[in-house]
C-alpha cells in the first residue's frame, strides 16, 4: 500500500452523501467503517463505492494517492454504530434530512462516543443550534455541509453550534483539506449557511427576471426605467395596460449562468471578481458603487414559486432536459462527466 491508513472515520446513513464522503476519507487513507439500518443497504453501498472507484481510475479521476483496489480495502461496512465508533477519529452523520431523526441519532452516538472524537452533520440547513441542543459532548460537534457532488465540487461549509469548541472547528478544517476539499468557516450558524444563502439571492432575481414580476414604465425622455413591483403591483399593472412578462426567456437566463456568470465563477468569487474588475476594490466601489445600489433596489419581492411562472419555466426546462427518470440521470451523469473534467482543470491551473 502506497501510504498507511491514518485513522478510522465513522459514516452514518450510506445513501448518496453517505457514499461520497465514504470514497473521500478512503481517497485521504482513512478507514472508514459505513454504517447503516439495513444490511443490503451497507452491501449494494460497498459494491457501489468499490465499481465506482475502478470507474474512475480507469478514467484518470480516481483521488488520492492509493490505488482504488487499496481505497476498496480501507471500506467495511455495519448495522449497529455501537461497535463502529470504537477509535474513530470523525463521526459522519449522512441520514435523511429529518431533524427528530437526526436528532434520535445524535443523542445515541451522545450516550457511546468518547470525548476526543468529532461529530460531524451533513445537514444542508438544519442548524447546529437544534441539532445538537442538550448533547453533553456539544464541544465535539459541527455541522460540515458538502456540495452535491461532493467528490468533484469540493466545498464544504463547517457551521459551529454556539458551544463548540475552537478546536473541533480546526480538527474538522484540517481533515477536510487532509482530504482535498476547500472547507469554510461560517463563523456564526445562519438559515442556510453561506452557500445556499448566496444560492437562493440567484436563484431569485432568476425568477423575477423570467416571471417579469418588474415592469417597465416609458419615461418622458423616451427611455425605461425599471420599477420594482409594489405590494399592488398587478392593480398597477392593469391600470397601465402591460402586459406582465418576462424580461428573459428561462433558457437564456440559464446561458447567462452557465456561458457567463459561472465561466469565470469556477475560479474566482465575486468579490475577487470586483478587485479585478477594476484597479482594486477601492476604485470598483468608487466606479461603480452606485449603479449596483441603484440597480438592487428594483429588485422585487420574493417570489412565490408557483402558478404560471412555475409552468413556464417547467416547460423550458423539460424541453432540453424531459422530466423522466431516465432523461435526468443521463443529465446529471454528463453534469458530473463535466465537473469532473473541471476539477483536473482547476488542479492544473494552481493560482500564480
Ligand atoms: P439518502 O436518503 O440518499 O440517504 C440516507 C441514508 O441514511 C439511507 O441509506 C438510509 O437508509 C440511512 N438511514 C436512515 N436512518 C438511519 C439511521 N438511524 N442510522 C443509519 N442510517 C440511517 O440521503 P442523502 O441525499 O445522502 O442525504 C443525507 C444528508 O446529506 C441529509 O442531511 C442531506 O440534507 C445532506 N445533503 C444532501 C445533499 C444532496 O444533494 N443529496 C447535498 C448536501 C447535503
Amino acid at each position: 500500500m502506497a501510504s498507511p491508513a491514518t485513522g478510522v472515520v465513522v459514516i452514518v446513513g450510506s445513501g448518496l452523501i453517505g457514499r461520497s464522503w465514504a470514497m473521500l476519507f478512503a481517497s485521504g487513507g482513512f478507514r472508514v467503517r459505513l454504517c447503516d439500518v439495513e444490511q443490503q443497504q451497507v452491501t449494494d453501498a460497498l459494491e457501489n463505492i468499490r465499481k465506482e472507484m475502478a470507474v474512475l481510475e480507469l478514467r484518470g479521476s480516481l483521488r488520492g494517492r492509493l490505488s482504488a483496489k487499496e481505497q476498496g480495502s480501507l471500506l467495511s461496512g455495519c448495522v449497529d454504530v455501537r461497535g463502529a465508533v470504537e477509535g474513530a477519529v470523525h463521526i459522519q452523520e449522512c441520514v435523511p434530512e429529518d431533524l427528530e431523526l437526526k436528532r434520535k441519532v445524535f443523542a445515541q452516538l451522545d450516550q457511546i462516543i468518547n470525548d476526543q472524537v468529532v461529530l460531524s452533520s451533513s445537514s444542508s440547513c438544519l442548524l447546529p443550534s437544534q441539532l445538537f441542543a442538550g448533547l453533553v459532548h456539544v464541544a465535539q460537534c459541527i455541522v460540515a455541509h458538502p456540495v452535491n457532488p461532493p467528490y468533484f465540487v469540493p466545498l464544504v461549509e463547517l457551521v459551529p453550534h454556539p458551544d463548540t469548541a475552537p478546536e473541533t472547528v480546526d480538527r474538522t478544517h484540517a481533515l477536510m483539506q487532509k482530504i482535498g476539499q476547500s472547507p469554510v468557516r461560517v463563523l456564526k450558524e445562519i438559515d442556510g449557511f453561506a452557500l445556499n444563502r448566496l444560492q437562493y439571492a440567484i436563484i431569485s432575481e432568476a425568477w423575477r427576471l423570467v416571471e417579469g414580476s418588474c415592469f417597465q414604465f416609458h419615461s418622458p425622455s423616451g427611455g425605461h426605467i425599471l420599477i420594482l413591483i409594489p405590494k399592488h403591483g398587478r392593480e398597477i399593472l392593469r391600470k397601465v395596460g402591460q402586459k406582465k412578462e418576462g424580461v428573459v426567456s428561462p433558457s437564456d437566463l440559464d446561458l447567462i449562468m452557465s456561458d457567463g456568470l459561472g465561466m469565470r465563477y469556477a475560479f474566482i468569487g465575486p468579490l475577487e471578481t470586483m478587485h479585478l474588475n477594476a484597479e482594486g476594490m477601492v476604485s470598483y466601489c468608487d466606479r461603480y458603487g452606485e449603479g449596483v445600489k441603484r440597480v438592487l433596489k428594483t429588485f422585487g419581492p420574493v417570489p412565490e414559486f408557483s402558478g404560471a411562472t412555475v409552468e413556464k419555466v417547467n416547460q423550458a426546462m423539460c424541453l432540453k432536459v424531459p422530466a423522466d427518470p431516465e432523461h435526468l440521470a443521463a443529465r446529471r451523469q454528463w453534469r458530473d462527466e463535466c465537473l469532473q473534467r473541471l476539477a483536473q482543470l482547476k488542479r492544473q491551473m494552481q493560482p500564480q
